[in-house]
């Protein structure tokens, strides 16, 4: 996409932001939007800062992921004033000049110091101030309205044109990295290794990561969200469960792949996942409750556990005595776009809780999908100890197949997730539209 082409789109995107905030200020009953991009914190009696992450209603206006003590003031009908954060500071390097598709959308004014940033907001009216406190700016403390932010939030789950643009981008980000840990996963590289690969092929550095990348060999790939990278290679390496992203702009992508070496029954348990995974991803339709999509899961990959032989049970009676639970213990995704995680998966636009499915609290999504709606899609299928001690206690325990299970822990576990847009009629994988090179 031209230069120009991302900048109409970029503007359109504007306008639906600015349609959104007017109608969530009416409806709440403020005057003016103010959002700070947030501020740099500090280790405890410190002066070494924690990685900067920008307030995502900030960046949902424009794409500043790296600006600290940044605002920006909206009142309806006028051009947004952007007060913009540029030290003179020959300790660190410096935000560049403000440039980019959105410099001509904005009333810029450059500020050297925090505190000067109020000379350009406004002091009076109903004000919204959305954001976390800035010790430098009194009289500008946030009040995140609730019903303002509920507003917000909600419609948030509905794309632009110009974000799914940038979130196509993110996916492309991180597929020569996902390429570039495979080959290292199969050269037996330790876990460090394959992260560094990771990271030199999309060029992402640690701290500019959309969230930590798991990456876990083995019997790791059987902690959900692993947390290490052991520097040293095993004496085998059996599997890679990966689950890394990548940003353009401030948005995300969240893709995990997992691959083995080849033997055991494990190649047939990645092929078996894969394929109900994509049978989902097919599912992200509108009109569908993402809820049921998820019960959907639990039996798709109940089937899985009984045709390889795992569990001698009907994938329903499963579901009903958490039997897949054991195995898939975690939501079948989220919504995603300027944050990971993104909001708003359980509530309505006034922030009334929508319920999730007695049985499963750590769904993250329970809105039905309508277009625009971009979720992640990410059965897995684990063999986690803990759980399957607690499996084993239970009267369920007969109909598991012990030999079986104790030949797939040592390759920990499978998960396979996808992005996926759901459009007015079939849905678009993101993730694999550019896995394919589209
Ligand atoms: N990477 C965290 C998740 O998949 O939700
Ligand atoms: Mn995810
Ligand atoms: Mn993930």
């Amino acid at each position: 996409m031209s230069n120009r082409e991302l900048a109409t789109l970029y503007r359109a995107h504007l306008e639906t932001i600015k349609a959104r905030v007017d109608r969530a200020l009416q409806k709440s009953g403020f005057d003016h939007l103010l959002v700070t991009s947030g501020v740099e914190k500090h280790e405890f009696l410190d002066d070494r800062p924690y990685p900067f992450k920008v307030n995502a209603q900030f960046k949902a206006w424009l794409p500043l992921t790296r600006h600290p003590h940044c605002w920006l003031a909206y009142t309806p009908g006028r051009k947004p004033v952007l007060a913009y954060y540029q030290p003179d500071d020959y300790w660190h390097v410096p935000p560049a000049a403000p440039e980019g598709v959105w410099l001509d959308e904005f009333d810029i004014r450059v500020v050297r110091d925090p505190a000067e940033a109020a000379q350009h907001l406004p002091r009076e009216g109903r004000r919204a101030i959305i954001g976390e406190a800035d010790a430098a700016l009194p009289g500008f403390e946030p009040n995140n309205p609730k019903a303002l932010l509920d507003y917000l939030h909600y419609h948030r789950a509905y794309k632009t044109p110009y974000e799914l643009d940038r979130m196509r981008a993110a996916q492309r980000r991180a597929v020569p990295g996902h390429r570039a840990a495979r080959e290292a996963f199969l050269a037996g590289a330790s876990e460090a290794q394959i992260h560094a690969a990771y990271l030199a092929a999309t060029g992402h550095s640690d701290l500019d990561l959309p969230y930590n990348n798991i990456v876990g060999l083995n019997e790791h790939a059987a902690t959900l969200h692993y947390q290490y990278k052991q520097t040293g290679a095993p004496a085998r390496s059996l599997s890679l469960l990966i689950d890394a992203g990548a940003e353009v702009d401030g948005y995300a992508s969240d893709i995990t792949r997992t691959w083995g070496n080849g033997d055991g029954g494990f190649a047939e348990l990645l092929q078996a996942v894969d394929a109900e995974q994509q049978a989902l991803c097919a599912g992200v339709r509108a009109g569908t409750d993402y809820r049921q999509l998820h019960l959907q899961c639990h039996l798709r990959l109940g089937g899985v556990l009984r045709q390889l032989g795992i569990v001698a049970m009907d994938p329903d009676e499963m579901l009903a005595t958490g039997v897949s639970a054991t195995f898939f213990p975690h939501g079948l995704g989220h919504p995603i776009g300027l944050q990971v995680h993104d909001v708003a998966g359980l509530s309505d636009e006034d922030g009334r809780p929508i319920p999730r499915p007695e049985g499963h609290p750590f769904l993250r999504m329970t809105r039905t999908l309508e277009p625009g709606m971009v979720v992640t899609i990410e059965p897995g299928l684990y063999f986690i100890p803990t759980l399957l001690a607690k499996l084993k206690q239970t009267p369920q325990a007969r109909h598991v197949d012990w030999n079986r299970v104790e030949q797939l822990l040592p390759y920990g576990g499978v998960r396979i997730e996808d992005e996926v847009h759901c459009t007015d009629g079939d849905p678009e994988n993101l993730t694999r539209a550019a896995f394919a090179g589209a």
